[in-house]
C-alpha cells in the first residue's frame, strides 16, 4: 500500500479536488510544503485561498508566476494565486500566429467575456497553468487546487472548452467564407444570427463573429494543447487527491465525485479526510452516562462530541468503501484555522508522517 508520503515523493502532478470548504486549498498548500520538506522543488497553484493564508504565503495578489516562499525546508516551495484572465491572455498570445492576431482577440469584447465569466474558464486555466509549470522543467511537483465544483468532470472537460466552442456548427457557418456553396446553410445561419441579435443584441453577435474569425489558424494549436493536457491529467505520475470532511453532506458530495472520476477512468490515488474530530479518552456510552449522572461541567458537551465522532467514523467508512484502492489520511480538526506557515507545516507533517 502506498502512503501519502510515497505519493508526495514520487508524483509530478497532484490535483486536489472536492467540494468547497472541505480544506482543498489547505491540503494543496500542505502537500507542496511536504514535498519541499523532502527536498523537492514544489509549486502550488491556489484558487481563491483564504486571505490570511494568501498573506502568510506572500501571494495576496493574483499572480502568473510562482512566488518562492522561504522556510525551513531543504527543497523549494513556491505558490501562486491563479489569475484566470491573465493566464487566458498568455494562452492566446502563445497560440497566436502573429502579435496582431493576439491583440485583436485580446481586445475583442466576446473574448473578454468568456475569459472572465464563462463557467469552466477557471478550471481550464488551472489546467493550463498546471501544464505550463509542469513542462517548464523548473518543478519536480506541481500541486493544483481546483475551483469548487460538484462535478469532477468539470475539471477534466475544461481543457476542451474552447475546442468544443470552435467545433460548434454555428461557429463553422459563421466563419464560412464560401457563400456560394453553403448558401442554404448560410440562410439558416442568417436566421439564427438574426434571432440571436434580437435576444442578445446585434453588437454581441458582431463581437462573437469577429472573435471566431480572428481565431482562424489557431484552432489546431488549441486542439493539440487540449489533448496534451488531458494526457498529462491521465498520466501515471499524476495523482488525484480527493479532500473530504466527515460531515454528512460533504460525504455525499465526495462519493459523487469518486463516481464521476471513475466514469472518466480515473481513480482518486488518495482520500484526505479533513477536520476529523479528535478521539476522546472516553467512549460514547461512558460519556452519555457521565452526562446523565453529572449534568453540567461540560459532560453534555463531551457526550455530544463522542456522539458526533461515532457518526464520523461510520460516514468515513462509507466513503472509503467507494475508494477501496485509495491511500487514506485522516487529518484532525485543529483548534484554529490554518492561516500561518507553522500550522500549515503541522498539516504537512500530519499528511506525510
Ligand atoms: N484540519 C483543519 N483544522 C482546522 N481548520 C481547518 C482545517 N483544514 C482547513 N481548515 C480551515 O477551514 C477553512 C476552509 O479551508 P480551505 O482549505 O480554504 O477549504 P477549501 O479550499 O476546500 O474551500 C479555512 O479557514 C482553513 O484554514
Ligand atoms: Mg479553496
Amino acid at each position: 500500500m502506498t502512503t501519502y508520503r510515497d505519493l508526495v515523493e514520487g508524483c509530478e502532478v497532484v490535483v486536489c479536488c472536492g467540494t468547497g470548504g472541505v480544506g482543498k486549498t489547505t491540503t494543496a498548500a500542505a502537500t507542496a510544503m511536504a514535498a519541499a520538506a523532502m527536498g523537492r522543488r514544489a509549486a502550488v497553484v491556489t484558487i481563491d485561498p483564504a486571505k490570511r493564508l494568501a498573506d502568510a504565503l506572500g501571494i495576496s495578489e493574483l499572480g502568473n508566476d510562482p512566488t518562492v516562499i522561504d522556510g525551513p525546508w531543504s527543497g523549494t516551495l513556491a505558490a501562486l494565486m491563479l489569475d484566470t484572465k491573465a493566464t487566458f491572455d498568455d494562452v492566446v498570445r502563445h497560440h497566436a500566429t502573429s502579435d496582431e492576431q493576439a491583440e485583436t482577440i485580446l481586445a475583442n469584447r466576446f473574448y473578454k467575456n468568456i475569459s472572465t465569466s464563462l463557467s469552466g474558464t477557471q478550471d481550464y486555466m488551472a489546467v493550463e497553468k498546471l501544464a505550463e509549470l509542469h513542462s517548464s522543467g523548473d518543478w519536480d511537483l506541481v500541486v493544483v487546487d481546483t475551483p469548487p465544483t460538484r462535478d469532477a468532470l468539470a475539471f477534466l472537460e475544461a481543457p476542451k472548452l474552447l475546442t468544443r466552442l470552435l467545433d460548434n456548427t454555428i461557429y463553422k457557418i459563421l466563419i464560412s467564407p464560401s457563400q456560394g456553396v453553403l448558401r442554404a446553410v448560410n440562410r439558416a445561419a442568417g436566421s439564427v444570427v438574426r434571432q440571436l441579435s434580437r435576444v442578445v443584441g446585434a453588437e454581441v453577435v458582431d463581437d462573437a463573429i469577429e472573435f471566431f474569425q480572428s481565431f482562424q489558424g489557431m484552432e489546431e494549436g488549441f486542439r493539440e494543447r487540449a489533448d496534451a493536457t488531458l494526457t498529462l491529467l491521465g498520466a501515471d505520475a499524476t495523482a488525484f487527491v480527493l479532500v473530504a470532511s466527515p460531515r454528512a453532506d460533504t460525504i455525499v458530495e465526495a462519493k459523487y465525485f469518486l463516481d464521476r472520476l471513475g466514469k472518466a477512468d480515473l481513480d482518486a490515488a488518495a482520500v484526505i479526510v479533513n477536520r476529523v474530530l479528535p478521539a476522546l479518552s472516553v467512549d460514547l456510552s461512558r460519556a452519555q452516562q457521565m452526562a446523565g449522572s453529572h449534568p453540567g461541567g461540560g459532560t453534555q458537551a463531551l457526550a455530544d462530541h463522542a456522539a458526533a465522532a461515532v457518526g464520523d467514523d461510520d460516514r468515513i467508512a462509507d466513503l472509503l468503501s467507494s475508494a477501496p484502492e485509495a491511500t487514506v489520511v485522516r487529518v484532525p480538526l485543529l483548534p484554529s484555522d490554518v492561516h500561518d506557515i507553522d500550522t500549515l507545516h503541522h498539516i504537512a507533517t500530519l499528511l506525510t508522517d
